[in-house]
């Protein structure tokens, strides 16, 4: 039986009016060569010293916007998702409901609100399309002012909190805004012990231009089974598909929909009432129920109402033919079930289910979220590269390869002493490239700069940063330049101390622009600098036992790093111990990763924040071959250490040395010695969406689930002419301004009005790509072939290294 019946009520939650002066700033209109604004600045949207003590706390902050309109192209969460059970971001025109730092929550703002983003755990950063932003600060009258950030905390704590999320804007006018666009039933009669319940909403789009939808989120309670959303214009479009048990995050759509004025929009609750004995209604607590369907969409910016909803069915014969797998459940998730344990601590009222412990994904059966699969050599032009000893990415998902040309290491490039033997005789090809997506080189450069490349970073600002073993260097090149700005070590002395550097190895920066260096073959030491590069200290120390000294901190050549900058950790693959140690920002030990699997030796790793944060990493072939064991990638979790996913091209890697990972589709390229470069794809793509111009994938955000409670009952709508959505209802309204004001009573705490503190940084945020996991739990007694091959060049524990030349 279908309970919603309809009432349309279109809200127009910000009619977003910008003054003129703010794009004033023409030449912030430039774009950098990648196509990311030039100006981007950060503001974290934190928790103000908020304590949770009760559980299932709901606790506000609120931060003013600035006086300018700016465009929000990224979301990021500053969050442990042990302490945060999801986060919601909502903006307001009027000012925040209460001025204190932070508050229980709702009420969220004094006016209206609208949701513009949610995390929940799993949730990687959201990158919107290129050229779409959600256009917030100004002084219109419905521009939105502040942004309250709404925490749903997991437990009660009597630590002080400040998770948020932080939001990454530019003052550059986009070509798109985005906007979001919610269906929802206001009216449910959900009748007990039915297995099939559905609640329907239909309306028509009446805005002036197009849109596009990106991302889409669901969200109900204990009783909703799956949730649809189509568009109708002759035939039926599904725009998404979600469980509302999983975690209430945005998920990209999967196909490109252009919604014109004029199309029908339906969405489709199906609920399982089986086991309740009661009915229930609609409404805000765990004991009702709820029924949305959001879409994030962009649009053309000259719409300056971005936010809007409907409610109701009205066009039921559009909901009677509706594709009639519209209210089957999607396949079982093990990965996203398994979170759906904890929404029920979201509702008051609801038991509290154990928690399931997660449970490692299994090696390699079925396909997980995180499941890679070999996609193919890439580029696939033909593209002439030597020993491949570093790859990156960058932000926009660009591939950085850092390669030895016609170089090899072998065993006449160092005397005893490290030295390197081939100082006037640097590489001739240029050993930095740079490549497009599909594989175009877009730039290189570095001939005759270098004589044994080996780490390779880049950061967020896009500085190249390379270390090469011959010169004992690490060097910083700024984006575009073939010179570098900044040269660490003498160049050909290795030595111990704090100027200098003995085959360095890797490099991985924070975002505030200090970096760690891993140094490396003969030092055996993790040394931190400061952004202008001066040092700042070291940790770890030569594992002089090799590989019999698995204690903290001792490295048998930390040959990789990567930083989880969220996570508060670095990580390293100390290679010839077969194993991966993590330390806090500071080189506090915090611990290690060592799985049989990796067999002996661990060459790379890197960190991608995607599910929670997990390393992937490859190991390296054995140099005792009296041992062997396959040469692979693995996906592990960060914290956990678990191993979630062995990968591998069908013919196996064969000296794998370096690791990336698109921040953008996820996709992890692995680099050979063997001169070869390969790719493996996310094999789920839900965490991505295309761009309007291009069809390049992106990151979506995600967000959670029910935290939004108060969405349905509180807005307050105003209604715009420019978007008809339906027609309006006055019975509904009434019932949704009553609910409104018994939601508020019920949590209403002392009002006042304040302003957020606004933080600006500017953004210096980004990943240092590198990172690389791996590791073995087996050890042996690597004693080197004095003989083997030439690309074995990182084969030997120093000591050893010492006798092989
Ligand atoms: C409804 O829920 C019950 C109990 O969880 C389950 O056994 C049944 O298969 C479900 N029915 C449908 C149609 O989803
Ligand atoms: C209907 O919508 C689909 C998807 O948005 C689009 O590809 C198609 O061209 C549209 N058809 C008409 C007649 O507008
Ligand atoms: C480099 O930065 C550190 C701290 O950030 C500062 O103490 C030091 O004076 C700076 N050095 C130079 C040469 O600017
Ligand atoms: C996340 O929070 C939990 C509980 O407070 C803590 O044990 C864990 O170490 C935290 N993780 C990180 C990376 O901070």
């Amino acid at each position: 039986m279908e309970f919603s019946f309809g009432l349309v009520v279109l809200s127009l939650f910000i009619s977003v009016t910008f003054s003129a002066s703010l794009v004033s700033d023409v030449k912030s209109l430039a774009h950098t060569d990648n196509g990311m604004p030039s100006d981007v600045e950060t503001i974290e949207l934190r928790m103000k010293k908020a304590i949770p003590n009760v559980d299932d706390a709901y606790l506000c902050a609120s931060y003013e916007m600035p006086d300018d309109e700016v465009y929000i192209i990224k979301y990021e969460a500053i969050a442990n998702a042990s302490t945060a059970h999801h986060i919601l971001l909502y903006g307001c025109s009027d000012g925040p409901a209460m001025s204190t730092p932070t508050w229980d929550c709702p009420p969220l703002c004094k006016g209206s609100e609208q949701i513009m983003f949610a995390w929940a755990k799993n949730a990687p950063p959201t990158v919107l399309p290129k050229d779409v932003g959600f256009r917030v600060g100004g002084k219109g009258e419905s521009s939105v002012k502040n942004i309250v950030l709404q925490i749903h905390y997991a437990h009660s704590s009597t630590a002080p909190d400040e998770s948020g999320i932080r939001i990454y804007l530019t003052r550059q006018k986009q070509k798109y805004v985005a906007g979001i666009f919610l269906m929802m039933s206001y009216r449910l009669n959900i009748p007990p012990n039915t297995p099939v319940v559905h609640a329907d909403i239909s309306c028509k789009y009446f805005g002036e231009t197009s849109m596009h939808p990106f991302a889409y989120r669901t969200h109900a309670h204990d009783l909703g089974r799956v949730i649809t959303g189509y568009q109708y214009n002759t035939t039926y479009h599904m725009i998404g598909k979600g469980n509302p048990q999983w975690p209430q995050a945005f998920y990209p759509t999967k196909e490109d929909i252009e919604i014109k004025p004029g199309d029908s929009l339906i969405a489709r609750c199906t609920f399982n009432s089986t086991g309740r004995d009661r009915p229930t209604f609609a409404g805000a607590t765990g004991k009702d129920e709820m029924c949305n369907f959001y879409m994030m969409f962009y649009t053309d910016s000259s719409v300056t109402r971005t936010f809007s909803e409907c409610g109701g069915s009205h066009y039921p014969n559009l909901v009677q033919s509706l594709p009639a797998d519209s209210d089957k459940p999607l396949p079982p998730n093990p990965l996203l079930d398994e979170k759906a344990g904890h929404h029920h601590l979201h509702h008051h009222t609801a038991v509290v289910k154990p928690v399931e412990t997660p449970t490692p994904p299994p090696q390699t059966g079925q396909s997980k979220k995180t499941d890679l699969i070999f996609e193919s050599q890439w580029p696939n032009e033909n593209v002439d590269i030597g020993q491949v000893s570093g790859v990156a990415t960058d932000d926009d998902g660009l591939i950085y390869v850092f390669h030895r040309g016609s170089r090899q290491w072998d065993q006449y490039s160092f005397d005893i002493y490290n030295q390197f033997q081939q100082k006037n005789d640097p590489i001739k090809e240029e050993a930095i490239m740079i490549f497009s997506k599909d594989g175009k080189v877009l730039r290189s450069f570095g001939s005759k700069q270098f004589f044994m490349p080996h780490g390779l970073a880049v950061d967020k600002q896009k500085n190249i940063w390379v270390t090469d073993v011959g010169l004992h260097q690490v060097l910083r090149f700024p984006p575009g330049k073939d010179t570098p700005d900044l040269v660490l070590g003498e160049k050909f002395v290795p030595k111990t101390d704090e100027k200098h550097f003995c085959k360095p190895t890797d490099i991985a920066v924070l975002s505030n622009g200090d970096f760690y260096v891993s140094d490396g073959y003969c030092n055996g030491r993790i040394m931190k600098f400061s952004a202008n590069g001066t040092f700042i200290k070291q940790f770890g120390h030569l594992d002089v036992l090799q590989s019999t000294d698995n204690s903290p901190g001792a490295f048998d050549i930390p040959h990789s790093l990567t930083v989880a900058e969220g996570k508060g950790l670095v990580c390293v693959a100390d290679r010839e111990n077969g194993r991966i140690q993590c330390f806090d920002l500071e080189g506090n030990f915090r611990h290690q990763i060592k799985h049989k699997e990796f067999g002996d030796r661990l060459f790379a790793l890197e960190y991608s924040p995607i599910h929670d944060g997990i390393l992937f990493a490859i190991n390296g072939p054995a140099i005792d071959t009296s041992h062997t064991y396959p040469v692979q990638g693995f996906t592990l979790n960060l914290q956990t250490g678990d191993l979630l996913q062995i990968w591998n091209r069908p013919k196996g890697l064969s000296n794998p040395h370096d690791i990336a990972v698109n921040p953008s589709d996820h996709s992890v390229y692995v680099g050979e010695l063997d001169d070869n470069l390969w790719k493996f794809a996310m094999q789920h793509t839900d965490t991505i969406i295309p761009s309007p111009e291009k069809k390049e994938l992106i990151p979506v955000l995600s967000s959670d689930n029910d935290e939004e409670k108060g969405v349905d009952t509180k807005k307050s709508s105003s209604v715009t002419p420019s978007i008809v959505l339906g027609v309006l209802l006055v019975v509904p309204v009434v019932l949704v301004v009553m609910i409104t004001i018994l939601v508020r009573m019920y949590h209403s705490g002392k009002c006042g009005k304040n302003k957020g503190n606004k933080v600006f940084n500017l953004q210096s945020f980004f990943n240092s790509h590198k990172g690389f996991d791996r590791l073995s739990t087996e050890e042996s007694d690597h004693e080197l072939d004095p003989f083997d091959g030439s690309d074995e060049e990182e084969y030997t524990a120093p000591a050893k290294r010492k006798q092989r030349t």
